[in-house]
């Protein structure tokens, strides 16, 4: 309990959330309520807790895989129509983060969702900018927004939405580029003209989901063909050996989201991510070796892999990035040395400039 405490008291860097997936149930209904907007799906289950004053609480209901989840996803967004809406949607979202020890997040948003639904790109950016810089005053929580791909788009449509973040990019408000929504049958070179577009306008930082529900050579294809730096869940790509290596040799950042991988069925046992063998340098090659040469080949030809573990869609799955922590702490028994390399990692591997980065060491 005492390396349990030692987890819940660390500060985090979370890489990999998105700002719609943070939406909580509350935010939604009050958001609801001043908009006039009458959601028509039926999104959540009901439950009264008898300590709490028979209060009545809302969470999202469960999901089946990630394209029913993407559904419920874009379905809860539809309420957010105004420049304040995005604000609070920030601003609640760095509360969150702040009570989870956050001290430097690197979060996603669907832009392209909310336009060719008719609100102002404007609204969306500049509120979401306010609400996050309101929560860096008061949290010291920096934070870098990243644009999205969406694979649910077609390519052409996904060029568009590279136009539409051009001019944040120019205004120093979105930082980065991911491919993000559903995955199989959309392999990544689907959407190099995107990519190609996020270069020319000047994006240099870029990353991909792959291989959530799409194969390991997803994976592989994101990284050669993209060219990303940085790989999205990954999990595909993990298990297979040869995907594995070549994620540790490079040193790519892999952003676990354990519990999102549990909530969509990615994997069915927090047991099936193999973070032992993240964490250690590479036994095959020391095994090979005389035993006088263990140490060498430790320091020479293996490293660990590089990963950080992160949220996902908080509120949508109902945990928060120490959820996630405590989750992972418990099921596969980490060392305070392990929970140190990651912290480190995971700041070395975000897209903090280099003076933030040794602040935050
Ligand atoms: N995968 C792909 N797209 C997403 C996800 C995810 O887990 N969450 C929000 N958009
Ligand atoms: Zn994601």
């Amino acid at each position: 309990h005492e390396q349990e405490a030692f987890v819940h008291a660390l500060r985090r860097v979370e890489l990999h959330v998105h700002i719609e997936g943070a939406m909580t149930p509350d935010l939604l209904f009050t958001i609801a309520k001043r908009n006039g907007y009458q959601m028509e799906h039926d999104l959540f289950d009901w439950s009264t807790t008898a300590e709490h004053g028979a209060e009545t609480t809302a969470t999202y209901k469960e999901y089946m895989d990630l394209n029913h989840f993407l559904n419920v996803y874009t379905k809860a967004t539809e309420v957010l129509k105004t420049h304040r809406d995005f604000h609070d949607l920030g601003y609640e979202y760095m509360r969150k983060a702040h009570s989870n020890g956050v001290m430097h997040a690197e979060i996603f948003v669907d832009v392209q969702t909310y336009v060719d639904r008719g609100l102002e790109a404007d609204d969306v950016v500049h509120g979401l900018e306010e609400g996050f810089s309101r929560g860096q005053e008061e949290f010291g929580i920096s934070y870098l927004m990243l644009g999205c791909a969406l694979r649910h788009l077609s390519p052409d449509q996904c060029v568009d939405g590279m136009e539409i973040l051009r001019p944040y990019h120019e205004q120093g408000l979105i930082h980065g580029m991911g491919l993000c929504s559903m995955e199989r049958g959309q392999p990544p070179s689907k959407f190099l003209p995107a990519f190609q577009r996020a270069k020319d306008i000047g994006f240099e930082r870029f990353t991909a989901h792959a291989g959530e529900d799409g194969p390991a050579s997803y994976v592989s294809e994101a990284l050669d063909v993209l060219g990303v730096t940085r790989i999205d869940h990954g999990i595909n790509g993990i298990k297979d050996q040869e995907v594995f290596e070549r994620l540790r040799k490079e040193g790519t950042m892999v952003t676990l989201c354990p519990l999102s991988n549990i909530a969509l069925n990615v994997i069915q046992h927090l047991g099936e991510l193999p973070i032992r063998k993240m964490l250690d340098h590479d036994l095959k090659v020391s095994r090979r070796r005389p035993w006088w040469r263990v140490e060498h080949a430790h320091a020479q030809e293996s490293s660990p892999m590089q990963f950080s573990i992160n949220s996902d869609d908080p509120a949508l799955f109902n945990s928060w990035i120490t959820d996630n922590f405590i989750a992972i702490h418990k099921e596969h028994a980490l060392s305070k040395a392990d929970w140190i390399k990651i912290s480190h990692d995971s700041i070395d591997g975000s897209w903090a400039d280099q003076e933030r980065k040794e602040e935050m060491r």
